[in-house]
């Protein structure tokens, strides 16, 4: 086994725990006083986590040079799709119960969960055109396509933002980590740019 095996493998078992927890926790009783609020907060910041993270990944190897470490991307990016699915199921099952006409004025009425959906639907292509097939597929469409994760990023930030409303200094973290890691994607594609015009 190579070292690169042992450190994707110990990511995996690693993104599993925040899932293991929950399940834990339902069967110890430990969910707090209020497990709806509890489940939803968990696995959205869960999510969120997961998204931060695969924006890390190209930073982390243009400026290493730790080129392996883009196979870690797609992994880390359909964790943050699996916990996303969590947290949004908590909303339709537990908080509304497949009640589709409430789940709709919810989403018309509250902009904050008009935001979460918005994310949502954003990683819903990205999710479905993970697998190799569709890389090879859609080629240059790809890398285009999947440039929705940094609105989903943005997106998700802010829905954060507004589900704490005075209180944001939890979120502050996550905005000021999208702004940096958003700010080397620019940085990327001005630096060029600028050379070329002097
Ligand atoms: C249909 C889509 C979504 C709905 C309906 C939704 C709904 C909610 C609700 C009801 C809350 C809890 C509000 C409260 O505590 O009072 C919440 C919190 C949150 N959601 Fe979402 N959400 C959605 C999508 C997403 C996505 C895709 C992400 C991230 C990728 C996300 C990240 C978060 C975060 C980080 C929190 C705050 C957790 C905390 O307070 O610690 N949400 N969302």
């Amino acid at each position: 086994m190579t070292r690169f095996t042992v450190i994707r493998w110990t990511i995996f078992a690693a993104a599993l725990v925040p899932a293991a927890a929950l399940v834990y926790w339902l069967f110890t009783g430990n969910l707090t006083a209020n497990p709806i609020d509890f489940i939803t907060d968990w696995t959205g910041t869960t999510a969120l986590v997961f998204l931060v993270l695969s924006l890390t990944v190209t930073p982390l190897r243009r400026l290493t040079g730790w080129n392996e470490v883009i196979k870690l991307r797609r992994m880390l990016g359909l964790f943050a799709f699996f916990y996303a699915c969590l947290h949004v199921s908590t909303w339709m099952v537990l908080d509304w119960f497949f009640d589709i006409a409430s789940m709709a004025s919810d989403v018309v009425k509250r902009p904050f969960i008009t935001l979460g959906m918005t994310t949502f639907l954003l990683l819903v292509p990205l999710a479905l055109t993970s697998t190799a097939g569709m890389i090879r597929r859609l080629g240059r469409r790809w890398t285009q396509l999947h440039r929705l994760v940094y609105l989903a990023a943005i997106t998700a930030t802010i829905h954060f933002w507004w589900v704490v409303k005075a209180d944001v200094r939890e979120p502050r973290w996550y905005a000021l980590a999208v702004v940096i890691l958003l700010t080397f994607r620019v940085w990327w594609v001005w630096k060029p740019r600028l050379h070329s015009v002097h």
